[in-house]
């Protein structure tokens, strides 16, 4: 039995958010693999973009940022220089820019470090999971995996409790913007104009470049050290401190890409569950089980569909000619569905080894830095969901996100036993 089988006809527009409303359409991803594997699509959107759709190419093309730049945006969507310079964040740029950040933030999110939060994770995942599993029937969603991430990283970057529900909610806006459940600027449906200067190009932006601002104040003044923030305003191995616009753009960035990203992939793990009925006994059954599992959920999820890069000079690949300033497509969600790369890539195999899975951008120098943080997260919820577990089994129609750019399902009915 797979877990859910995809519906497209085999020549989805890629370039629709609504093409992704009944999960990502991945006969188009294994159509483009299999008869053109370096494709070229016109877009009603804006300029049209080559999709990058096979394992191996795009590991081979995401380690080659010489010739795929990141210095103009990494989504579809099209930006005047002076826009993406408004609102780029350090993952928007290339070497040796990129580097100078990363190295400042990449102690902060090291596996030793995010190690140090185990126990503060499993603390608040247990009463999480108690409130959600004691109601029998529910939303896995929106009651484990959308309240978890969030509560999650704000424990590990020392956010006051209370503020919470109002950063997921921002987080929802911002990079959720294509689906009106959770905003009302929907960007492919009315003028955002106003907002084309803030991240993601949404008000939700300006607020958390607000709140960063004055969080960091608080916390400068009380001496706070609970998280990893401060971490960040530590001089770096060149004596530089960061500066404070950079610090209230990484921000930002956290908050998108650590919470909806975690909250799929959690989602997508607990539809495993529910649809494969043998995967919950070899979770009990522990022991290697949690080496392996947390990376195939992840690979499942695909919690990013794609990032998108730009040629920074002419070249050919797969026979086709890509020039200098088009956009380029690096789709892990078909990555992550190869034959070529993954046996039985539809199935959910806990103990897949190895699992070369492109989730996190691996073979890029933007591969992403929350991962050891996001396997922590994924692998904790597990374990404790399985300790609590009898039975799941789905309960009803399951809705995805309507977006191109993150894979997930929004709402997951599931009926549960307990132990
Ligand atoms: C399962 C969960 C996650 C997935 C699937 C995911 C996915 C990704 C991907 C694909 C990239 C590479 C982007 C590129 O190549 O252009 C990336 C980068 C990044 N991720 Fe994650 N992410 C996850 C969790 C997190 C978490 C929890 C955080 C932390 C708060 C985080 C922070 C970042 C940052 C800051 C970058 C940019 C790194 C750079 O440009 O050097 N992510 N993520």
């Amino acid at each position: 039995m797979t877990v859910w089988t995809p519906t497209d006809n085999g020549h989805a527009d890629l370039g629709s958010h609504d093409s992704f409303l009944s999960g990502a359409p991945y006969n188009t991803f294994k159509r483009l693999r299999d008869e053109d594997p370096m494709h070229w699509s016109d877009w009603s959107g804006g300029e049209g973009y080559w999709s990058v759709t096979r394992h191996e190419d795009i590991m081979k093309l995401n380690g080659q940022p010489q010739i795929m730049s990141s210095a103009r945006g990494i989504r579809m969507e099209d930006q005047t220089y002076e826009e993406y310079l408004a609102r780029r964040t350090f993952q928007e740029t290339d070497n040796p820019d990129h580097m100078k950040s990363r190295i400042k933030l990449a102690k902060a999110f090291s596996k030793p470090v995010v190690a140090g939060f185990e126990q503060v994770i499993r603390d608040l995942t247990a009463p999480i999971l108690d409130a959600a599993l004691e109601k029998g029937s529910f939303d896995a969603t929106k009651e484990i995996a959308r309240q978890l991430p969030m509560r999650m990283l704000g424990r590990i970057l020392g956010l006051p409790d209370e503020d919470l529900p109002w950063l997921v909610e921002k987080g929802d806006q911002l990079i959720a913007n294509t689906d009106p459940d959770f905003t009302t600027h929907v960007l492919d449906r009315m003028t955002t104009d106003e907002f084309r200067m803030m991240p993601f190009n949404s008000p939700a932006g300006a607020e958390l470049f607000v709140y960063a601002k004055d969080l960091l104040a608080r916390q400068k003044k009380a001496g706070d050290t609970s998280g990893i923030l401060h971490l960040l305003l530590q001089p770096g191995p060149d004596g530089t401190v960061m500066p404070e616009n950079e610090f209230r753009n990484f921000f930002c960035l956290a908050v998108a890409a650590g919470n909806d990203t975690t909250r799929y992939s959690i989602a997508a793990g607990i539809q495993a569950l529910a649809h494969q009925p043998e995967l919950l006994g070899q979770m009990q059954a522990g022991g290697g089980v949690w080496e392996t599992a947390p990376d195939e959920i992840i690979r499942w999820g695909s919690a990013t569909t794609y990032f998108r890069r730009t040629a920074a000079q002419d070249f050919e690949f797969h026979g086709k000619h890509i020039k200098q300033g088009q956009k380029v497509l690096l789709w892990w969600a078909s990555g992550n569905r190869d034959e070529r790369a993954f046996e039985d890539p539809f199935r959910v195999n806990l103990f897949r080894t190895p699992n070369r899975h492109v989730s996190f951008g691996q073979g890029g120098p933007h591969v992403c830095l929350g991962m050891w943080l996001a396997r922590l997260e994924v692998r904790i919820l597990f374990e404790e969901l399985a300790k609590r577990l009898k039975t799941i089994e789905p309960a009803g129609q399951q809705k995805f996100l309507r977006s191109n750019f993150i894979g997930g399902i929004k709402e997951l009915p599931v009926t549960v036993t307990l132990q």
